[in-house]
């Protein structure tokens, strides 16, 4: 029997409203002539096991999790990627045809793909990576940087328990520093990441000390609003290759796009423009 249904997919999160992911995968769809959609949905803890459950049922080919779900959803799918358990959350799901859940993280995917090919001239062995901050993101980071090769990972957290938990979790290319010293450590390094919320629309600055910044370093902040946090103007005065977090956003999304509705889709400005407007 021929598949006649129109695909739908979505994101699920509480609130949801705030989510860009429907922009995003609106402007794709319509770039790539797809009859299907992508629908944000505000559902409950309580509640997320049975939506999901019914979901496949309605035709709806997988969605993208989002805050507060992303750990939890990890008990209610049914095969879990190793990416996804090393970082311990999921992001992306995929219903099977056998009614089985796949549960997915593309954010590493995301990031990484953001930075090498807005930075093309990184080397992974180049040497550190300072990342600061320890929670969800980071862990995406983290595994991520640990599997490009990146010889060290120094880690530096405003709560020092967070970033020696990851050091635990992801071995001895983790070193840990004090907060007080990050602006020391990022003088040592070869890529500078910020995955705290600092910086971002309604949250305090990063006030991290930046004077150690060199030309010859790369920094990228997962905020990516502003587009221009503090961090990356100071990079950028300091003659760094800097990388904003919106790209991490938009590669993070291909994955699942790509396996709901079976087109590959650029990430272009107009993906960009798209996800801004
Ligand atoms: P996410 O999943 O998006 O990474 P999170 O788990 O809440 O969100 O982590 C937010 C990060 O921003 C943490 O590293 C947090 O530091 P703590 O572990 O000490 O909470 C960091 N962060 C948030 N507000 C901060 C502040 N005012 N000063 C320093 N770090 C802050």
């Amino acid at each position: 029997m021929t598949e006649t249904r129109i695909p739908l997919a979505g994101v699920i999160g509480h609130p949801v409203a705030h989510s860009r992911s429907p922009r995003l995968h609106g402007h794709w769809l319509k770039d790539l002539a797809i009859r299907g959609h992508y629908i944000p949905m505000d559902v409950e803890a309580g509640n997320l096991e049975q939506v999901l459950r019914t979901l496949p049922k309605a035709g709806f080919r997988g969605v993208n999790i989002t805050v507060p779900h992303k750990e939890a959803v990890m008990a209610i799918t049914d095969q879990i990627t190793d990416r996804a358990t090393l970082i311990g959350a999921a992001n992306t799901l995929t219903f099977k045809e056998d009614g089985s859940i796949l549960a997915d993280n593309t954010d590493g995917f995301g990031f990484i793909e953001n930075l090498s090919r807005n930075a093309p001239d990184w080397d992974p062995a180049a040497g550190p990576a300072v990342v600061l901050g320890a929670g969800g993101a980071a862990r995406a980071v983290i595994s991520t940087l640990a599997e490009a090769g990146v010889p060290e990972i120094i880690l530096t957290n405003r709560t020092r328990a967070r970033a020696e938990q990851l050091k635990l979790d992801f071995g001895q290319r983790v070193t840990v520093a004090d907060w007080v010293q990050a602006g020391n450590v990022i003088e040592d390094a070869a890529l500078v990441v910020n995955t705290t919320s600092l910086g971002m629309a309604g949250k305090p600055e990063l006030r991290v000390p930046l004077d150690g910044l060199r030309p010859e370093m790369v920094v990228t902040d997962l905020v990516y609003t502003p587009l221009q946090t503090r961090l990356l103007r100071e990079a950028e005065e300091a003659g760094c290759t800097t990388v904003d977090g919106l790209g991490m956003l938009l590669y993070q999304a291909v994955p699942g796009f790509e396996r709901w509705f079976g087109l590959r889709p650029e990430v272009d400005d107009a993906a960009r423009e798209a996800v801004l407007a």
